[in-house]
């Protein structure tokens, strides 16, 4: 059975090189997921793929049922979770076609199903989340992309926005004052929920574009410019990490 899955996010709604063994329709208590637990091999690894957006990449970040699809994930047998997910950049190490490990995280998102600790409780609710990465997996990817001969930044604070607009300039200066290098709509609630499952979770972060005032060009044309080539280290440091 497989124990590590991946959530596929922008750019990354399938994985070409699976080898699809079967697609299982879960039904959890917070409604539905982003779509079937895709099960397969990868580089001869069992593994589970879940498309974050929906297969045809149609659930914008704010609507994405995070409770659901990490639930569905453990209840598959999951124990960890790689997250691939575009993101602007904003520290200066933080090029556009890049990766990065994070390994801290602020959360702006508003209104989003944050917590399965919610109703009538019986146990302690308050998970650690002193550091929101699994150290453990972040280790293991940073050494898979050392293995792959990928150079990868090896930490950055990822701020999550409520999305779906991207930002203005002057909320990209506020979120660099408050300490974030790097961008994206969803890396919450999806690390807590994790956490409060008792899921390993780790992301490997695509530097799509410069961050909104960062760049020289329009935000646009760098993703279109550079999302793709981001996503192809991340499928290479995926690799390394499955053959470890
Ligand atoms: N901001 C927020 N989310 C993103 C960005 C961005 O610049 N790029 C990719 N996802």
């Amino acid at each position: 059975m497989a124990e590590i899955a991946i959530i596929g996010g922008t750019g990354l709604s399938e994985l070409d090189a699976l080898e699809i063994t079967h697609r299982e329709v879960v039904a959890t208590p917070y409604g539905e997921p982003s779509g079937p637990v895709t099960h397969g091999r990868l580089f001869g690894t069992e593994v589970v793929f879940m498309a974050r957006h929906g297969h045809g990449h149609t659930i914008p970040p704010h609507q994405v049922n995070y409770r659901a699809n990490i639930w569905a994930l453990r209840n598959v047998g999951i124990r960890r979770v790689l997250s691939i997910a575009a993101v602007g950049g904003i520290r200066k190490d933080m090029h556009p076609g890049g990766v990065a490990i994070p390994d801290q995280i602020i959360d702006y998102t508003w209104g989003r199903q944050h917590t399965f600790y919610e109703g009538e409780l019986r146990a302690v609710t308050h998970i650690d989340f002193t550091q929101p990465y699994c150290p453990e997996l972040r280790q293991r990817l940073i050494k898979a992309a050392d293995e792959a001969g990928i150079d990868v930044t090896r930490d950055g604070t990822y701020a999550t926005t409520q999305g779906p607009r991207l930002e203005s300039a002057a909320e990209i200066d506020k979120l660099e004052k408050d300490g974030a290098d790097l961008v994206g709509m969803t890396g919450m609630p999806e690390a807590a929920l994790a956490r409060e499952l008792g899921i390993s979770y780790a992301c490997c972060a695509v530097i799509a574009n410069h961050a909104a005032g960062r760049g020289a060009t329009d935000i646009h044309a760098d993703i279109e410019a550079h999302l793709k080539s981001a996503l192809d280290k991340a499928r290479e440091i995926m690799g390394a990490l499955l053959r470890q």
